[in-house]
């Protein structure tokens, strides 16, 4: 439909159906028999108001979202579709491994054609709009969204990010794409303490510098929605925040596409204490051009009498009301308010051979080895003991996997026994034995309370355990954070695995054999003792429906492991945050011409994380050799040429990510010890020897000074090129004016 055509649908609308326009409700509103009122009594919301909503929030089905939007067209004066919006985060029915470890694979045109396939399931599924990527930087892992984030650093996730938007947008005006709506705008990651929902006080330096650049990467990849975060900017909840939303998203970046509010958020301005009540909430959100509210109280019931009395004014909420209705006209809605979603379409478009083979490319990947020596891959002829709860587990896709169809999930042992002839399996112990932690969300834990509270139980599964110790040749753990422990309100103060898991961990110990631990999680974790007696380790993350396959290949060497962390796994909890990309600090430990004392340091412990960002290990080998400038002095309009030779010093081909870092040795603002600018996911054959180039532009070196300019200032600078970020092959350069 033409702009003349909406704008003669916004005339027509009452004031009514345009408020209505401006919210989302949820599933339990809509039965889909009819447009019965779920718990509206909740938000205070009669029928009518309901009939007249823009948007609903997670419901999927092809059957589902056609009954509603049959039932609802029929209500509506003016026809206009209603809107399915959905947390599609990296999972439809076919879950990828979770964004932590889509991050590890260092690989964004693989994540983009993984995102083109959720793409495809989900919106065959009635999906319109997916809540995804989260754009957030996070630098602290006792947050729990960590696991839905691509980790530390902010060129990379802006890689990533560029890739999922494109992956669901991919040939937009096609019907097997989704709209992206970016989350949560913005610095949601940097809440104090790691506590979820806390409060996050960036300077606007670091929020340009570092935040912003990710959230802009997928506007500038054309997403089509942002989603405003919970926290607070400057002292401001970015819900209500003109700056951020007006200012920054809009007039700054140029983006005019629908702003939604995260869950209630409108709501909890008045919480935060920046609005007396859900009327004023209404009003400071609307002024903030959010244009939608999701699932609370204040639009619905005041955006009305608001407008009414000229707090909010006609041009700002038709204005919002217009975005919305450009939305759904860019899904070509008005068109074709099914967008030839049928049951069939939905059955032949999911859980395909495709979709399986391509979250197995990707969960191959995403898994990152950090320790081994030399016992993997698993020689063909050892007995193996396959110990733990996660062995056999189906719930190893993460909390956001809302729409995931578990049934489908590959376990580690259903694979690896059509892999490995002599193979004993035992439970071990329960993933999870304390409930409490976990709230009302323990009753999706998929455990058995009554055998977890039994004695007997445990020990029989313990002496399962110890009979196939006894067994194996070699023992293979899997222990790690259950995925109802990581993901949204998943703060943690402790970062260590599970008490009973390490329990285990020290049975196995005594048998005084090699020991493969593999750890699933949402976060790094604290891994030291785990580390220091096993003779491999392997992160997998939360892997997905094709994980267990991916380990089993990776155990038995049909995949050479490439994934690589994007988040440093910490030491311990008190050393929290630490990251790569830090400041050197007046008093540089190991640097400074202070005494040892009086340096940035701790005296009960080191500075550096356990693992650096950056880094994973693989069976082959390569070694750099040769870097070469192809000059040291660098004009302010020039580039650097980049040469080295790559050398895979083994019989094993595999894939090698070559990164290169920058250090700014002065500028008019802190400039980080490292910062990555540059990456290449290199698949090197045998023994092959390769020369390389790269080139270092502006683009690279550019930097936002205490005015908020993007700048790029002459001086020295080293270039670091390495397999992570702790490398050593460097050269200097210079800019010049
Ligand atoms: C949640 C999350 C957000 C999600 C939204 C809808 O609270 O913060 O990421 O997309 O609500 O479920």
């Amino acid at each position: 439909m033409n702009k003349e055509g909406l704008e003669t649908i916004l005339n027509n609308l009452s004031i009514d159906e345009k408020v209505g326009q401006l919210i989302q409700l949820s599933g339990e509103f809509f039965s889909g028999d009819e447009l019965s009122i779920g718990p509206a009594s909740k938000l205070g919301i009669d029928d009518e108001k309901i009939s007249y909503v823009g948007s609903i929030l997670n419901v999927s089905g092809a059957e589902q979202t056609l009954k509603i939007q049959k039932k609802y067209l029929e209500n509506s004066r003016h026809k206009i579709p209603v809107l399915f919006m959905n947390d599609v985060i990296y999972a439809y029915k076919t879950a990828l491994p979770s964004p932590l470890g889509l991050g590890a694979t260092w690989n964004p045109k693989l994540i983009e054609k993984s995102f083109n396939m959720i793409a495809r399931e989900a919106s065959s599924a009635g999906i319109h709009v997916t809540f995804s990527p989260m754009a957030d930087l996070v630098r602290d892992p006792r947050w729990g969204r960590v696991a839905e984030s691509t980790g530390e650093d902010t060129f990379l996730s802006s890689q990533m990010i560029k890739a999922m938007v494109r992956g669901f947008q991919n040939n937009f005006e096609a019907n097997n794409s989704l709209v992206s709506c970016v989350k949560h705008f913005a610095g949601y990651g940097a809440a104090e303490g790691g506590r979820d929902y806390n409060t996050v006080d960036l300077s606007k330096w670091r929020l340009f510098q570092e935040h912003f650049p990710i959230y802009k990467s997928a506007i500038d990849a054309g997403a089509k929605m942002v989603m405003t975060s919970f926290n607070t900017i400057e002292g401001i909840p970015s819900t209500g925040n003109e700056w951020l939303v007006k200012d920054v998203l809009r007039k700054q970046w140029g983006f005019n596409g629908a702003v939604i509010a995260d869950y209630a958020a409108v709501a909890e301005l008045v919480y935060h204490g920046v609005a007396k009540d859900f009327s004023d909430a209404a009003a400071l959100a609307m002024n903030a051009s959010v244009d939608i509210d999701m699932k609370s109280p204040s639009y619905i019931n005041h955006l009305k009498k608001l407008v009414e009395s000229g707090v909010v004014s006609h041009e700002l909420l038709d204005a919002a009301v217009m975005r919305v209705l450009e939305l759904k006209n860019a899904l070509g809605l008005f068109e074709d308010p099914f967008r030839n979603v049928s049951v069939d379409t939905e059955k032949r478009n999911t859980l395909t051979k495709e979709n399986l083979s391509i979250s197995k490319e990707v969960s191959d990947e995403s898994i990152v080895l950090l320790e081994n020596n030399g016992v993997l891959p698993l020689k063909k002829d050892k007995k193996i003991a396959l110990v733990g709860p996660y062995a056999d587990a189906k719930d190893i896709v993460g909390m956001w996997a809302i729409n995931t169809d578990f049934k489908s999930v590959v376990t580690l042992k259903t694979s690896l026994e059509k892999e490995v002839p002599n193979l004993v399996y035992s439970k071990g112990t329960e993933s999870v034995l304390d409930l409490k932690s976990f709230g009302k969300l323990a009753a999706l834990l998929r455990v058995n309370e009554k055998e977890i509270n039994n004695p007997d139980h445990l020990v029989k599964l313990l002496s399962t355990a110890k009979e196939a110790m006894e067994y194996g040749d070699v023992i293979v753990l899997t222990l790690g954070e259950h995925m109802l422990a990581s993901g949204e309100g998943g703060s943690r103060q402790h970062l260590d695995l599970p008490q009973h898991h390490i329990d285990l961990f020290n049975v196995a110990r005594t048998y005084n054999k090699p020991i493969v631990s593999i750890i699933y999680g949402g976060r790094p974790l604290l891994l030291d003792e785990i580390s220091k007696y096993s003779d491999a380790v392997i992160f997998a993350g939360f892997p997905g429906t094709s994980g267990g396959a991916s380990l089993t290949d990776i155990l038995v060497g049909k995949v050479n492991p490439s994934g690589k962390i994007t988040m440093s796994f910490p030491r311990n909890v008190g050393q929290i945050p630490v990251y790569y990309n830090h400041f050197s600090t007046g008093r540089p430990m190991g640097k400074s011409s202070h005494s040892e004392r009086f340096v940035s340091r701790y005296i009960d412990g080191p500075n550096d994380p356990q693992y650096p960002f950056g880094y994973g290990l693989s069976y082959h080998d390569v070694k750099i050799s040769n870097l070469k400038l192809n000059k040291q002095i660098m004009k302010l309009n020039e580039s650097l040429e980049v040469s080295l030779t790559l050398t895979n010093v083994t019989n094993i081909k595999g894939k090698s990510t070559l990164q290169w870092y920058i250090h700014d040795h002065f500028g008019s603002v802190v400039r980080p010890v490292r910062q990555l600018v540059g990456f290449d996911k290199i698949e090197m054959k045998e023994k092959e020897v390769r020369d390389y180039t790269f080139r270092i532009t502006q683009r690279d070196l550019v930097f936002y000074n205490s005015n908020l300019d993007l700048v790029l200032e002459p001086g020295e600078f080293t270039l670091f090129v390495g397999f992570d970020s702790d490398c050593k092959n460097s050269m200097k350069f210079t800019v010049e004016g």
